[in-house]
């Protein structure tokens, strides 16, 4: 019984091997390493020759800033592996191909020769030609930039290839995709359209007067007189009643460009949805049970909506949509802002001229209009107090979605 608990002196050698690299167990003999077969000789060549890959790759990916930096990598390099004494394929052959046992000879040697055949790209001429000279080290995702197989000793395909680490959605886009689906359930299309778009479409179309406030250069990018990089989805309205013409239910997500300065609510880069419906009878009640509908699908079928005038120029009547706050229930807590509701668009009846203005005739059909902002969205769904967050790139934060 007692025997049995006790580890055999192999099993022991064993688990000390697996804790050793692959260079300490080039200082032992195969007896030591405890390797009695012809199997375990081509796994402890494998390992020692993906090795000597993994770092004539990496010389290469890195490159050397000067040719006398590159002569010293070279050189080291080849020192390392090829030194005829003390080189690890020199003490491959004093330990292991030497001292190998009749049975396992053969079988080492064969290996061996393989080595020193995959290590010809260590020599120190093959490494100056093969390492680039270059000012700062480029690496990309996976491949190393610069690294060509052409180069470098016959490829192992048994080996581990680079990996891509998994990325995941980011929380706008996230957030877009789930207020995509709720609207394509209810049977409207996805419609884009371009973010360098014309004081026409962006403005005029819109029934937005040249003396409107937004559009001064303080709130617009201007790229020319006639052009800009567009303030909001609501462009697209227009285009989409030009292509399609009625009945039309739309929605249109993207990103808007505003002359904003970057704080913790503002971006000069946002996302918007918007929404258009354009049918025969359409009126105020459908937008009101459609937008109570989409709400209770984003943040639960408790929470109420609330709809105050307001004034845009593209609709009429025109509407400011709050949600009963999903956190607190109306109550008032941190997340409302201690008001119990949550701003979450604009919207309203699309004003006749602008039906006209997208070819469609205002005396058949009637719309609704909505804009939301999806950062914003996002920002109340996932308790988030900063928008530039979403745009640093910082994986710290991204990781968490
Ligand atoms: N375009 C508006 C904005 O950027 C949002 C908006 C309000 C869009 C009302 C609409 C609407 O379609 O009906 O502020």
């Amino acid at each position: 019984m007692e025997r049995s608990l006790q580890p055999t002196w192999a099993a022991k050698r064993a688990a000390l091997t697996t804790f050793m690299t692959i260079f300490d167990k080039a200082k032992k003999t195969l007896q030591q390493l405890s390797v009695t077969d012809a199997h375990g000789v081509e796994s402890l060549f494998t390992e020692l020759r993906a090795a000597a890959e993994r770092e004539l790759a990496e010389s290469i990916s890195r490159g050397a800033p000067n040719p006398a930096q590159r002569e010293k990598l070279a050189k080291a390099l080849r020192d390392r592996w090829l030194a005829r004494k003390g080189g690890l394929v020199a003490q491959v052959d004093e330990n292991w191909l030497k001292t190998a046992g009749k049975d396992l000879k053969p079988a080492v040697g064969k290996q061996f020769n393989e080595l020193r055949r995959s290590t010809v790209g260590l020599e120190f001429e093959k490494l100056i030609e093969a390492v680039p000279v270059k000012e700062a080290p480029v690496v990309q995702m996976g491949l190393p930039l610069g690294f060509e197989p052409a180069h470098a000793t016959p490829r192992d395909l048994t080996l581990p290839g680079y990996r891509r680490p998994l990325g995941s959605i980011h929380p706008v886009i996230r957030m877009q995709r789930e207020i995509e689906d709720i609207f394509l359930r209810l049977g409207f299309r996805i419609e884009s359209g371009p973010e360098i778009e014309s004081t026409y479409y962006n403005f005029d179309a819109l029934n937005i007067p040249e003396s409107h406030p937004s559009r001064d250069d303080w709130d617009t990018l201007y790229i020319d007189s006639k052009t800009v990089l567009r303030t909001h989805t609501s462009p697209v309205q227009i285009r989409s009643m030009e292509k399609y013409g009625a009945p039309l239910y739309i929605l249109i997500p993207g990103k808007c460009y505003r002359h904003d300065n970057p704080d913790s609510t503002h971006s000069p880069m946002f996302h918007q949805i918007e929404g258009l419906a354009v049918d025969e009878d359409i009126t105020f009640a459908d937008l009101k049970g459609t937008l109570d509908f989409f709400a209770k699908m984003l943040f639960g079928e408790k929470v109420r909506t609330r709809f105050q005038p307001s004034f845009f120029p593209f609709t009429e009547p025109s509407g400011e949509v709050a949600v009963s706050c999903f956190v607190c229930d109306g109550r008032g807590c941190r997340v409302c802002k201690e008001s119990g509701w949550i701003e979450l668009m604009g919207c309203g009846m699309v004003h006749p001229q602008v039906l006209r203005n997208g070819g469609i005739d205002p005396d058949k059909y009637s719309g609704w209009a909505f804009g939301l902002g999806v950062d914003r969205f996002a920002m109340v769904k996932y308790d988030i107090n900063d928008i530039q967050l979403f745009f640093q790139g910082d994986v710290r934060f991204l990781e968490q979605f």
